[in-house]
């Protein structure tokens, strides 16, 4: 009998990155990219990972996908410790690494074949699948006759047949347009509603974050490091309206304030220590 994706336990799942720093390069060039990660994600969780160009968020990911080792620290996955790449950890990058010679159907298929599945029962897993992301009806197309976002359902689909306990999603949407951008959006959390895997999703974009996330961890510049956490109580399903709402535009504006701090503006002079008796006496002509 074929898995319905709504039997996938939310059970699974937990992520635990404890003091992990990472470094790369060699020799004169080597320079730590993470600096004292840890994060915690309980099974089932959507976070969204926020932070400047190069700050490491990758480096991070790939740590997460079993690609690049800590130095030291700890990556485990309920409770095993990654020690490489595995299906287990779906990954999906901005641009889609389907088999340009496969239909659709028998590349979200593939998962399952390299576990020995059955044809029949693969392509019926597949076809599923491809209708919980809506593409049914391209089953038999090959990637290159699908638009930019219908090949991103289709990587989806592909990462899950495998019943991930964690996706990894590095910017899955950055090369699509702004209205298939928000399309995408929402499908990812209707089908994140249906099979409740953990998402560990990359993205520069404060509204995506702020629409999709249960939490946002937000990375300082190199060498990253988490330097603020951002539990979203907003209800779900989640609404477009949400993204016009006061509290939408008031974490916006922190989250913008927290990527780009005003360096060039006037530097604040440090304001007198106040004490119980007021300011201290030398401090008084200063200000
Ligand atoms: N294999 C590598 N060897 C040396 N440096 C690397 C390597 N891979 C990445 N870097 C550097 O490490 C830093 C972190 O890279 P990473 O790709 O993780 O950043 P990022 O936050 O994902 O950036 P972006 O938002 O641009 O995707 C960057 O300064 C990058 O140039
Ligand atoms: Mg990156």
């Amino acid at each position: 009998m074929s898995a319905q994706p709504q039997t996938v336990a939310t059970s699974q799942g937990r992520v635990a990155i404890e003091h992990v720093h990472i470094h790369l390069g060699q020799g004169a060039q080597a320079f730590e990219a993470l600096h004292d990660v840890s994060i915690h994600i309980e099974p089932g969780e959507f976070v969204c990972i926020l932070g400047p160009s190069g700050c490491g968020k990758s480096t991070l990911l790939g740590a997460l996908a079993g690609h690049l080792w800590a130095s030291h620290g700890r990556v485990t996955v309920d409770g095993q410790a990654v020690t490489g790449p595995h299906p287990d950890r779906g990954l999906v990058f901005q641009h889609h690494t389907l088999f340009a010679w496969k239909k659709v159907v028998d590349n979200v298929a593939f998962g399952l074949k390299m576990q020995g599945v059955g044809r029949a029962e693969r392509r019926q897993r597949a076809l599923e699948l491809l209708k919980l992301v809506g593409l049914d009806a391209f089953a038999h197309h090959y990637p290159s006759q699908l638009s930019g976002g219908m090949q991103q359902r289709v990587e989806i689909a592909r990462v899950l047949i495998n019943h991930p306990r964690v996706m990894l999603m590095d910017e899955p949407f950055g090369a699509l347009d702004a209205q298939t951008r928000l399309m995408m959006q929402q499908l990812l959390l209707e089908v994140w509603e249906r099979i409740r895997t953990s998402i560990v999703f990359i993205t520069h974009d404060i509204d995506e974050a702020l629409f999709l996330a249960d939490r946002i961890l937000v990375m300082s510049p190199r060498p990253g490091r988490i330097i603020e956490e951002i539990a979203l109580d907003f209800p779900r399903p989640r609404q477009q309206e949400l993204v016009t709402t006061e509290r939408f535009t008031e974490l916006k504006r922190h989250c913008l304030a927290l990527l780009h701090p005003q360096h060039d503006a006037q530097p604040v002079p440090p304001l007198p220590r106040l004490t119980p008796l007021g300011a201290p006496p030398r401090l008084q002509f200063a200000i």
